[in-house]
């Protein structure tokens, strides 16, 4: 129900109350009134007509009584007139009577016998009427009684009269409310709730869709715009939130990759310089292992073909820091490799005393990926996951799919995410940045080059994929490997 709607209800429904009760004591009023005006008036005739038939009878002219009877009947209000003997008899009476007998012979017995006027009320052919019943005197003596019948109906229409006007006055009241109200409520509710509600639209336009199916009137139809537009403001406010933590993510990858691109400039021309003068040493050392039979000189020899051994291997994963590798791409199972994995680090697991699950989806598609290169991303995470778990641990291995926004950030993307959930001591919050730095690393000399985290990176951002760490010094780190479904451009070959 609209606003004007309810405002004439409100308004005019009281007035028609206030009106029709008024009307209806007016009625009743006006009623009382007239009848006691009517029944003063017929009291006075009577009167007059007593007096008049009295005198009459005293000179004995009963055709002057007959004449006034007549003459009366029909006069003004006066239905008619009946003259009674002393005895009671019924003597005379006008012609509209003829058909009414009298019926009201105690009434009569009263006036002739206390010669007072007696008045009733009774309907005659459906009519209200007033009936007066006088004596007629004549020196002391009760000689009949005369009846004078006064007709009501005019009161009825008098009554009708009043209720019409009211009734008029009533509607004329409805319609002059329900313009002032209609005009009042489209000029100070409709419209500036109309402008309220165009202007949460502009917020952003709603579907044809979402508009209601019910009548609603201007104030809820405007709760619901502004709920409405808050809900969108609300959607809007997250969304710009979710977005800007998504372009830091991105400037982050960004600056990393820039990074550790001039790193990996140099770090290949390191490895080249490096490459050769090792591979010189490494010839002549073995050439002096064979010619040599002195304990001292082999066993100098063989710690320099370690050493050397141990620079070469640095060098590779220089190399393959530098993007120097060339990824073989292959449909390839993640279960298979995390198996591989499992298998191969196994022994050292349980030298460690350490525990390690897998916790696999299983349905989880294969993707197109570098099985061997991947490997290598899942051994050095699982690695360093061991070497956190100084006092014993466990680490659980997972995966599952999940859909996510795609590294351009404009559209969801399906992923294979591995999960290397460790109990170790943690990351703490001053280094988690760097973990993924190039030579960035928290372990003795001797021990960690740093180049894991950054090569992995690499491998998997060459994936089209992306690596994230949480990591807290009391609960342990996850590192989470993301692997998307699709890859474009993906060339053919033999499942891994
Ligand atoms: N699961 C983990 N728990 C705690 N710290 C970790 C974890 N994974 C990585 N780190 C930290 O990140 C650093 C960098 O790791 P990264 O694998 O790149 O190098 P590294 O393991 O030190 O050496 P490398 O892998 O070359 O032998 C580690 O030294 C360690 O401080
Ligand atoms: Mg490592």
């Amino acid at each position: 129900m609209s606003i004007g709607t309810r405002l004439f209800v409100w308004v005019a429904g009281p007035i028609v109350l206030l009106l029709l009760c008024a009307g209806y004591l007016e009625e009743r009023s006006s009623r009382a009134r007239l009848r006691d005006e009517l029944a003063r008036e017929g009291r006075a005739i009577s009167r007059t007509v007593q007096l008049a038939i009295e005198d009459a009878l005293r000179d004995r002219q009963l055709d002057d009584v007959r004449d006034l009877v007549d003459a009366i009947s029909g006069y003004e209000r006066v239905l008619g007139v009946r003259l009674f003997g002393a005895d009671g008899g019924h003597r005379y009476q006008s012609q509209s009577l003829t058909q009414y007998p009298f019926l009201n012979p105690g009434s009569l017995e009263r006036v002739l016998s206390t010669r007072e006027l007696v008045e009733w009320r009774r309907r005659i052919g459906g009519q209200p009427t007033i009936s007066f019943l006088l004596p007629l005197v004549y020196r002391d003596t009760v000689i009949g009684a005369v009846e004078v019948i006064q007709l009501e109906s005019y009161i009825e229409e008098d009554v009708r009269a009043t209720r019409r006007s009211i009734a008029l006055l009533t509607a004329v009241m409805i319609i002059a409310t329900g313009l002032t109200v209609s005009i009042v409520a489209t000029l100070a509710v409709a419209r500036p709730i109309e402008r309220l509600v165009a202007t949460a639209r502009a917020i952003q336009p709603m579907h044809e869709e979402d508009s209601p199916k019910r009548r609603e009137n201007e104030f809820e139809r405007l709760d619901r715009e502004f709920r409405e537009m808050i809900a969108r403001l609300d959607a809007a406010s997250r969304s710009l939130v979710a977005e800007q933590a998504e372009r830091r993510r991105v400037e982050a990858n960004l600056r990393s990759a820039e990074r550790l691109a001039s790193v990996g400039v140099l770090a290949a021309g390191l490895a080249h310089e490096i490459g050769t003068p090792l591979n010189v040493i490494s010839g002549r050392a073995e050439i002096l292992l064979r010619r040599e039979s002195s304990s001292i000189v082999t066993e100098n020899t063989q710690i320099i073909t370690q050493q050397v051994d141990r620079i070469s291997g640095v060098v590779r994963r220089l190399l393959d820091f530098a993007k120097a590798r060339d990824l073989q791409f292959r449909e390839t199972d993640i279960h298979l490799l995390l198996g591989r994995v499992h298998e191969l680090l196994a022994p050292e697991f349980s030298r460690r005393g350490l525990h390690c699950g897998l916790d696999l989806r299983a349905d989880l598609p294969a993707i197109w990926g570098d099985a061997e290169r991947l490997t290598d991303v899942f051994l050095n995470v699982t690695v360093n996951a061991m070497d956190a778990m100084e006092v014993g641990g466990t680490l659980k291995i997972w995966t599952d799919l999940v859909s996510a926004a795609d590294s351009s950030a404009e559209a969801t993307e399906e992923f294979v995410v591995v999960g290397f959930d460790d109990s170790g001591h943690g990351i703490s919050p001053e280094i988690v940045d760097r973990i993924f730095d190039p030579f960035f690393s928290t372990k003795d000399v001797g021990h960690g080059t740093g180049l894991g985290l950054s090569v992995s990176y690499g491998i998997v951002t060459d994936h089209g994929g992306r690596m994230d760490v949480d990591s807290s010094p009391t609960q342990g780190t996850r590192m989470r490997v993301w692997l998307p479904l699709g890859t474009p451009s993906r060339p053919e070959g033999p499942r891994a």
